[in-house]
């Protein structure tokens, strides 16, 4: 653990952080610059997120990139938002390689232009052994879509004879999901001051704690995001049971 800042508890540790990146287009406007503008300087600020994840022994990073519902943009931002996707891979892989990082996707990366599913493809298998940060990037991704998906598979199976509908349980139907693998999300951060979830990982949030701040997306620096996670260690975990101290086992 690199830099903890020292009003962290390192034993209390959130083990997977999920964001939601908002307010680029408005941290853009407010400069009289264009939206791509914003979702540039926004790049930057998830660059400062993922290494501060590394360096404080996050074992999850999940950020909300690109959804469903992002492709009805102009085609002009959807463009921009697209080949910063193969910038982000181009200037970062290398590095986030070298850290140990495992990158996934989540959503569907058959849906995406040729050049970024082959990115996002090239991402995933190079990193596939790595044992560090599991950084997992929501592309393409709906919260719905992605339960629907998992549904849909369970039930193929089952008429197919190939599981018993009746032992089919949340485990069962967590291993179907994109997040397959990684636990809960403890902590979703979101910024520019609004308060919803917005179709992001609304099974793996059941009991994750919120943490909302004003702050524009590019803006959002390494002390904030500290600043966050003293939030979440202020609170109690009760996951519907008593008081639990955060960093028990639920
Ligand atoms: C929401 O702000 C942000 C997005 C839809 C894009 C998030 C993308 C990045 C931070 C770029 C880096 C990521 C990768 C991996 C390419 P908004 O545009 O909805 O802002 P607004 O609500 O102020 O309009």
């Amino acid at each position: 653990m690199k830099d903890l800042p020292e009003f962290l508890d390192p034993q209390r540790m959130p083990r997977h952080v999920a964001v939601i990146m908002d307010g680029n287009g408005r941290w853009a406007k407010k400069q009289g610059k264009p939206r791509s503008f914003g979702h540039a300087a926004g790049m930057e600020a998830l660059r400062g997120v993922v290494r501060a994840s590394d360096d404080w022994g996050v074992s999850c990073l999940t950020v909300y990139a690109f959804s469903t519902e992002n492709w009805v943009r102009s085609k002009e931002e959807v463009g921009f938002l697209m080949n910063l996707l193969l910038r982000y891979f181009a200037s970062e892989l290398d590095e986030l390689d070298e850290k140990n990082v495992k990158i996934r996707i989540l959503g569907d990366v058959n849906g995406l232009p040729g050049p970024q599913k082959k990115a996002c493809e090239n991402a995933m298998a190079r990193t596939k052994d790595n044992t560090g940060l599991n950084l997992s990037i929501a592309l393409n991704y709906g919260g719905r879509a992605e339960i629907v998906r998992a549904a849909r598979e369970l039930a193929r199976r089952a008429a197919a004879g190939e599981i018993d509908p009746d032992a089919i349980d949340e485990a069962a139907f967590s291993g179907e999901l994109y997040t397959q693998g990684l636990p809960d999300v403890d902590l979703l951060i979101r910024t520019s001051g609004e308060m919803r979830l917005s179709n992001f990982l609304p099974w793996q949030c059941t009991y994750a704690e919120m943490v909302f701040g004003d702050t524009l997306w590019p803006d959002y620096t390494r002390e904030l995001y500290a600043r966050d996670i003293a939030i979440y260690q202020s609170r109690d975990r009760r996951f519907g049971g008593v008081k639990t101290q955060i960093g028990d086992k639920a």
